[in-house]
């Protein structure tokens, strides 16, 4: 294959080079295109641009292959913790055991919020979204920890990276006591990071909680499943923030609201509410004709995704570890027969094969989370837990490239051009 791209433009011939990575596609390196011929690219959603280079996450979405650091998902979901995955995204290689234990003792020792954020809560109403608390409160930890927002220093990116993957648990626990009116509970130390969330969570100081060990398998697992997903449209929000050389935690709300979406993070809570709302398997024909439907704008929410056109590998994880909490939690719940009869026939349908469509992540991640006991507002909250490891690290990563620029793209212009002002009295 030639390491060139010719491209004829304006009576220009002009040449770029290829560039490979260590795996995946080639990238056409288009940087001088507009000093050498006047023209931009035009490619909105992104689908064929490389927006950065990147050693964290590799995905092929035909193969439904996601590797962090090299390591298939898989395997991590399989073997590992989300404390491991998250030194692996922040430092490239797995932890050894004295690295690792280093690692979840600062995490651990950084989960609590500077007292005054307990006031700040208040300021929201009771029925706030767990997401605009989240947006709120992670945007505002810039004004108490002054000390870490200097992001040219790799020590203050470092703390206030731990800062944030340590805080986020505390910082979503406390979102759901507020709206359920019950009492902020503080980290306890001998807990695991996920444990602890779930005490956080789900305890009260009146009794002692016990964390299910199955429960606290399964929601670790989920994490490490939402670690970090290449250059999604949140990451790359966290990104783009961040070329402008914001603070982290300025950043990292961007992130948080970019994922909010339906179209994104906000995909399990949708996921689960159209689950419930179909209720009983008679009733999915009815519904996979109306996502078939041109002139419906309904979509089977948790179906398809921009990235992987064969399977998504989480999806399989996901729907292993739904078993497992069922039988631990001694629970049934038909919403899950529906989801099992509604990926079995819509992966029948010819306009779901046709479309490549198939369960993603979020297709079953609802039904655990509900049936660990979250409400569907807390999903994304949750989602976005999570991914704060993958913000961090990806932005850590940016502000380490030499070639990193504010990201500021351009435009196909289509308004009006250049036209005289005319006074109201004339108009
Ligand atoms: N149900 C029915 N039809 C669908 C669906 C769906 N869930 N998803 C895509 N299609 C159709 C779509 O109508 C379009 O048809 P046509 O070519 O005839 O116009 C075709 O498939 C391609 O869709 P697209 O919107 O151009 O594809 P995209 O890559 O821009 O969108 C997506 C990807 C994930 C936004 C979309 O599949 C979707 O809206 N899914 C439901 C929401 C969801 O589950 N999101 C979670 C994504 S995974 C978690 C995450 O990473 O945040």
């Amino acid at each position: 294959m030639s390491d060139t791209a010719k491209l004829q433009i304006a009576g220009k011939d002009v040449e770029y080079p290829v560039l490979k990575g260590s795996t995946g596609p080639d990238v056409v390196d288009i940087r001088k295109l507009y000093a050498q011929t006047g023209a931009f690219t035009y490619d909105p959603g992104f689908t064929s641009t490389a927006s950065c280079e990147s050693g964290l996450t590799f995905i092929d979405g035909d193969e439904g292959v996601l590797l962090h650091r090299g390591y298939p998902i898989g395997q991590l979901a399989e073997n590992s913790s989300f404390m491991e995955v998250s030194y692996l995204l922040l430092n490239g290689e797995l932890p050894t055991q004295d690295e690792l234990t280093k690692f979840e003792n600062t995490i651990t020792r950084h989960t609590m919020l500077h007292e005054q954020l307990a006031t700040f809560y208040r300021g929201f109403r009771r029925d706030a979204h767990p997401m605009a608390v989240m947006c709120g409160v992670v945007g505002a930890l810039s004004a108490f920890y002054h000390d870490s927002t200097d992001i040219t220093d790799p020590q203050q990116r470092m703390i206030a990276s731990h800062r944030l993957i340590a805080k986020m648990p505390t910082i979503a626990a406390m979102a759901y006591k507020y709206s359920v009116g019950q009492p902020f509970l503080y980290p306890k130390n001998d807990l695991s990071y996920t444990g602890n969330f779930l005490r956080m969570t789900f305890g009260v100081p009146a009794e002692e909680y016990e964390v299910n060990p199955v429960v606290e398998k399964a929601l670790d697992r989920i994490f490490i499943l939402h670690a970090d997903h290449e250059q999604n449209a949140s990451t790359s929000t966290v990104r783009l923030a961040g070329s402008s050389g914001a603070n982290p935690f300025a950043c990292i709300a961007a992130g948080i609201a970019c994922l909010w979406g339906p179209a994104h993070g906000g995909a399990n809570e949708a996921a689960l509410n159209m689950l419930h709302e179909i209720g009983r398997p008679e009733r999915i024909p009815e519904f996979i004709a109306r996502a078939k439907d041109k002139n419906d704008p309904f979509r089977l929410m948790g179906f398809g995704h921009r990235v992987y056109k064969n399977y998504d590998p989480r999806a399989t994880v996901m729907q292993k570890t739904v078993r497992e909490v069922f039988a631990s939690l001694n629970v049934s719940d038909p919403v899950f027969e529906v989801a099992l009869q509604l990926e079995e026939m819509a992966l029948k349908d010819d306009y779901f094969v046709e479309k490549k469509l198939f369960p993603n992540v979020d297709f079953y991640s609802g039904v655990i989370l509900s049936a660990i006991g979250f409400p569907t507002t807390m999903f994304t909250a949750l989602f976005a837990l999570a991914r704060t490891v993958g913000w961090v690290a990806q932005w850590n990563e940016m502000i380490s490239d030499p070639e990193q620029k504010i990201g500021r793209p351009r435009q196909l212009y289509t308004g009006p051009t250049q036209r005289d002002y005319v006074p109201v009295s004339q108009r």
